[in-house]
């Protein structure tokens, strides 16, 4: 069986790091065995010079925004939205989607990610690049306003793709409150309960948002989530969260609710702090994403790790909080929970062989020792160290390599398409 040989491994199960080999069977990791120990094809030689961590999560995103970035730059969100990015959106072909897509996992795998979660529309694009490519994804179609047509295209999505290759799982995408009535989010809830699927919403991103909900809807967030029946379905990923009250908590620490944090798109865009220290003491799972590349600019999860880990010790006068070892979690198996992913997040026996090399023969990571990985993974740590990202115990990408992309058609395509977009 083949098996990454060599590495210092570790994952929020370990206080420590340990050296082993990592054997894989069927996209399964089978066992983990002392260093040098196993048997059969190498799948790559760490050399005893390598780390290997679980496949990052990006757990909120819209990939094909990668075509959008740099557009209406350093604008208030809805003025962004309105003027530059939904007019735009009107006019993208599913050759778009597919192309901008492909640019993101591209940039995605050679950064050590390994599954996402995304929404926005012509999904079967998407669909299909995660699986030629690869990659995991949790997908939705998302939906604003209050469109049939456009619910039943995310139904078909499920039904096409939801298990698919035990890469891909479905969810509905009501886009946020304030483009989708409280009558036709309660018609998508009921639709996600009758065919058990789970939900990925935009909540609270803009302080806009809460006002809305207490001045007009007369309602308290939690209550809102509770009586609309989205705390009821199969899994539900809240993105942004930055406005949701510290002291109605308790109703969404449940083990089908994920907090997304995206806290670089929300300082880009002016939207507010996510009270991360009461989310991490209230019990709330909390992932983390980039958002779509328009409002980040990068989907880069070690920048955003770093992003995250620094931002709450600054915003609470406290070096305690956010720790290195618990912002690692939110990247890592937080995500593939909340991705309907239960069986990933971990480097043990039963668990998806989905993870990243990293090269710690370079001048960050000179100091690290088995006590002290997270930490140095997070503050010192970057995306440029990635030598390796394997999902279902095949390599993806491989010392500069991509294994399943045509980079160089890949950049062409999305060039091109750009060009298109903003002529
Ligand atoms: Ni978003």
């Amino acid at each position: 069986m083949p098996a990454v040989r060599n590495a210092l491994i570790w994952d929020t199960g370990r206080d420590r790091a340990e050296y082993g080999d990592i054997v894989i069977k069927d996209g399964y990791i089978s066992s983990v065995t002392a260093p040098k120990e196993a048997e059969g094809p190498i799948l790559y030689d760490c050399k005893g010079r390598c780390l290997v961590l679980p496949g990052l999560v990006n757990a909120h995103t819209h990939v094909s925004m990668t075509l959008l970035r740099g557009l209406g730059e350093e604008l208030p969100l809805m003025e962004w939205l309105q003027k530059k990015i939904f007019p735009i959106e009107d006019r993208l072909t599913a050759q778009n989607i597919r192309s901008g897509a492909d640019l993101a996992v591209m940039e995605m795998i050679a950064a050590g990610v390994t599954c996402f979660a995304d929404m926005y529309y012509f999904m079967d694009e998407v669909a299909k690049s995660v699986l030629e490519s690869g990659m995991r994804a949790a997908l939705c179609r998302g939906l604003p306003g209050d469109n049939a047509d456009k619910l039943a295209e995310n139904l078909a999505l499920a039904e096409a793709y939801n298990g698919r290759e035990g890469r891909i799982t479905v969810q509905l995408g009501p886009h946020a409150i304030y483009t989708v009535p409280r009558p036709a989010l309660e018609r998508i809830v009921a639709a996600a309960r009758d065919k058990n699927l789970g939900i990925h919403f935009h909540w609270l991103e803009t302080k806009g948002e809460l006002d809305s909900l207490r001045n007009e809807h007369k309602i308290e967030p939690a209550d809102y989530l509770e009586s609309t029946g989205l705390l009821g379905v199969k899994e539900l990923i809240l993105a942004h969260c930055v406005w949701h009250p510290t002291d109605q908590l308790s109703a969404v620490a449940r083990d089908n609710v994920t907090f997304v944090h995206n806290p670089k798109s929300n300082m880009k865009l002016g939207s507010g702090y996510a009270p991360l220290k009461e989310f991490i003491s209230s019990g709330v799972r909390v992932a983390l994403g980039t958002d779509g590349a328009a409002s980040n600019n990068r989907l880069d999860m070690w920048d955003e790790t770093r992003f995250a880990a620094l931002l709450h010790k600054g915003y609470n006068l406290d070096p305690t909080v956010a720790g290195a070892r618990e912002i690692l979690k939110m990247a890592t198996v937080n995500g593939s929970y909340g991705t309907g992913f239960r069986d990933a997040g971990f480097i043990k026996a039963g668990r998806r062989a989905d993870m990243v090399i990293v090269d710690m023969d370079n001048p960050r990571y000179v100091g690290c020792d088995p006590g002290n990985v997270p930490e140095f993974v997070v503050y010192a740590g970057s995306s440029r160290d990635v030598r390796a990202t394997i999902v279902d115990g095949k390599i993806l990408y491989k010392d500069g390599e991509f294994m399943t992309l045509d980079s160089e058609k890949i950049l062409a395509a999305a060039s091109r398409d750009r060009g298109s977009l903003t002529r």
